[in-house]
């Protein structure tokens, strides 16, 4: 167990190390950075239209003749001691390049020089090698060399980052030196921000254009459309474009897929999946027998729809209702339906779902009408006193009396209606079939 756990463990470092610093350094070189070229230990090209990549791992003399990155160099300083040379020291490091630095100093015994790092301004993963030393008398030279690892600079490291070291050779004396070692281009610090040689998608920086998210190109001209995550479908038309197909509610966006608006009223229920549809949208066309049969109570209805809708009794003062944006909860919809004429309710959605209270309800013998056989008598009643109104009043309704029924008189939709205007089809006696479309199997 005890191994195992162990094992884990090493497992865990390895993936844990490879994350934070190794991977930059095996991707392709071509999508490196100046910055990230150099802290794995590349040299950066910085002239723009470059048939290769920026950033090489090993330059033949012939390349990048103009541009090529100056990487400071600390100008080598050396101070000599009485009985050491250097005493003190500086020289620049290059991240998996070696740096040699000879120690002369004077030892009966040919002491070897005992390092100790003093600090570090980022890790210390840097390689240091010192050399038996070479005596002539007592007169003694020791190499010590330098390598910073791919792993030394951390994605923060700046152009000049050091670690300093003191050496020890048995003498009173004691060798100080200061590594520089660069960690990021002097370049990067001039970037020109939403160039326009990078199409304002991006930063342009050392040569290269690092682009925004959501954009890729050498310009940053190619938008990044993540099919698989909008379901792969194309909503809108970009060529030429398309907004009409985005509800109104929304834009046709750079990966032919609607952009909803979001400061509109009832935006907060625009489907980015289904182009912008509204709420009032969905209602209308997948809860279309739930409206027309409302009678204005509360209470689930269930239809074909797998989602049933929450019917609640209209109430104004909720209408006024705002969500914590501020934004109205309540959306006020309309929609004229087949022998109902306009039905104007408000809906909302949550996460339980839809929601909708009804202004206005269908004409209620209609409804009750097709849906309850006993109630057919006490409608026929009512129509025969309608039917008796109407005569009374002089209107021929319907030609077809003895077939259908005069069309009720106090139901606005047909207050006009004259014989002219009919052509023998009663609204009112439409078989369910035919005024119930079936719902929509929308996803919402
Ligand atoms: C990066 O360097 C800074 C000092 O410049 C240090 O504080 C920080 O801990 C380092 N981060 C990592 C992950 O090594
Ligand atoms: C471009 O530069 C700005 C300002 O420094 C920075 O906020 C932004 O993150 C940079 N964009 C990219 C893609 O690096
Ligand atoms: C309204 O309809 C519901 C079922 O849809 C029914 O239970 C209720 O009795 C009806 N109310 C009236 C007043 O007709
Ligand atoms: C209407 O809504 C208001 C606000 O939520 C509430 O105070 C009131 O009781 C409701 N009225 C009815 C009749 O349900
Ligand atoms: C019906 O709804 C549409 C769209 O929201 C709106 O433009 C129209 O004014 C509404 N009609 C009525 C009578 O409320």
């Amino acid at each position: 167990m005890r191994t195992m756990a162990s094992v884990c463990f090493m497992v865990f470092m390895l993936v844990f190390v490879q994350n934070v610093f190794g991977n930059i350094c095996t991707k392709n070189e071509n999508s490196l950075t100046c910055d990230e070229c150099i802290r794995c230990g590349g040299e950066w090209c910085r002239e723009r239209k470059l048939p290769t990549s920026h950033c090489v791992f090993t330059s033949g003399d012939g390349w990048c003749p103009a541009e090529r990155e100056y990487l400071p160099a600390a100008g080598d300083k050396s101070t000599k001691g009485i009985e050491v040379n250097p005493v003190s020291a500086e020289r620049t490091l290059h991240v998996g390049k070696k740096n040699k630095l000879d120690i002369q100093y004077t030892s009966k015994t040919k002491e070897k020089p005992k390092m100790l790092i003093l600090q570090s301004t980022q890790s210390f993963n840097i390689e240091f090698d010192i050399d038996e030393p070479e005596c002539a008398g007592t007169m003694c030279v020791a190499t010590v060399s330098a390598t910073p690892t791919q792993d030394f600079c951390n994605v923060t490291g700046g152009v000049s980052e050091y670690v300093e070291v003191s050496i020890n050779v048995g003498l009173a004396e004691e060798v100080k030196v200061k590594y520089y070692v660069v960690c990021a281009c002097p370049c990067s610090g001039k970037a020109e921000i939403r160039s326009p040689v990078c199409n304002g998608n991006g930063n342009y920086s050392c040569g290269i254009c690092i682009c925004e998210p959501g954009w890729t190109g050498a310009s940053c001209e190619k938008p990044i459309c993540d099919e698989t995550k909008r379901g792969d479908v194309v909503q809108c038309s970009l060529n030429p474009r398309n907004d009409e197909d985005c509800n109104g509610n929304g834009y046709c966006g750079i990966c032919e897929t609607c952009v909803c608006y979001t400061d509109r009223e009832g935006s907060q229920y625009f489907d980015q999946d289904n182009n912008c549809a509204g709420l009032c949208t969905i209602t209308n066309g997948d809860y279309e027998d739930c409206l027309v049969n409302s009678n204005g109570t509360s209470g689930m209805c269930f239809n074909s729809h797998p989602n049933p809708l929450i019917m609640q009794r209209y109430n104004v003062s909720l209408t006024n209702e705002r969500d914590y944006e501020d934004k109205k909860v309540w959306v006020k919809c309309n929609e004229t339906f087949d022998g109902c004429g306009m039905l104007e309710y408000f809906a909302k959605r949550d996460e339980r779902g839809i929601y909708v209270m009804m202004v206005n309800l269908c004409n209620e013998i209609h409804n009750e009408a097709i849906v309850a056989d006993t109630k057919v008598p006490i409608i026929l009643g009512v129509l025969g006193i309608v039917a008796a109104v109407a005569a009374v009043s002089g209107v021929m309704l319907w030609k077809h009396l003895n077939t259908v029924p005069p069309v009720p008189l106090n139901d606005p939709q047909y207050q006009n209606i004259d014989a002219e205007d009919c052509t023998g089809e009663n609204p009112l006696y439409k078989p369910p079939t035919s005024s119930f479309k079936n719902p929509t199997y929308g996803k919402w």
